[in-house]
């Protein structure tokens, strides 16, 4: 059943025309990884690599955050993997809101299914539309450095769901400070479904503002 649903959202993706980006793109990118994944991380939008193989996080972005799940004895397979947009913005511009707004709808879908415990967002555009979505303003969250690493319980579609902000690896890849805490921040979200992380403290985002 939950393949049947994930494998006719699948099906629309690889067909949508729902905005611009489809006469640029070679191959949409819906998603992939584990549809029982307890994690979901959600980057931005596919880049080059991406829009070539139909994959995500594939391109130098992907590979360093593959390793570093690797690091952390997670592989690909065990989470799931997919962006805010789900095709490749030309010349790799941030994604704009009429296209955001397109492609959500699929997000939105693609939680339902999986029902994930834990969202990682990679990036502050992630981190927006995954906020919004629990029903915070756009004001409230537009400054990553404020939030990442934070536990956020949220509700999302009715799920009580953790999310837990990060920098884009694609910012790590030219200032390898931000490595160290993409590293932390994946860590803690996995330490946290372990049971091992030990603040238990409810949180939103308004303790951190
Ligand atoms: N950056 C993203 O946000 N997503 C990808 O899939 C690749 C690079």
């Amino acid at each position: 059943m939950k393949s049947e649903l994930y494998n006719q959202l699948v099906q629309e993706i690889l067909s949508c025309r729902k905005c611009k980006l489809h006469r640029y793109r070679k191959k949409p990118v819906p998603g992939e990884g584990n549809l029982d994944a307890e994690i979901m991380l959600v980057g931005e939008a596919p880049g080059e690599k991406e829009d070539e193989q139909g994959r995500p996080f594939v391109g130098p972005a992907g590979q360093l955050l593959t390793r570093m799940l690797s690091e952390l004895g997670v592989s690909r397979g065990e989470v799931y993997i997919t962006n805010i947009v789900k095709c490749r913005p030309p010349g790799n511009r941030d994604p704009e809101p009429d296209e955001i707004s397109s492609c959500l709808p699929y997000l939105v879908r693609q939680i339902e299914i999986i029902r994930p415990r834990l969202i990682v967002c990679l990036g502050r555009h992630s981190a927006r539309e995954i906020l919004k979505l629990a029903g915070y303003r756009e004001s409230e969250v537009h400054q990553i450095s404020k939030i990442r690493g934070k536990v956020l319980r949220v509700k999302i579609l009715g799920l009580d769901i953790r999310v837990v902000p990060t920098y884009h690896p694609a910012a790590a890849l030219y200032n390898p400070r931000l490595r160290e805490y993409i590293r932390e921040d994946l860590r803690r979200a996995f330490e946290l479904l372990k049971g091992r992380d030990n603040d238990k403290s409810e949180r939103t985002i308004l303790d951190y503002l």
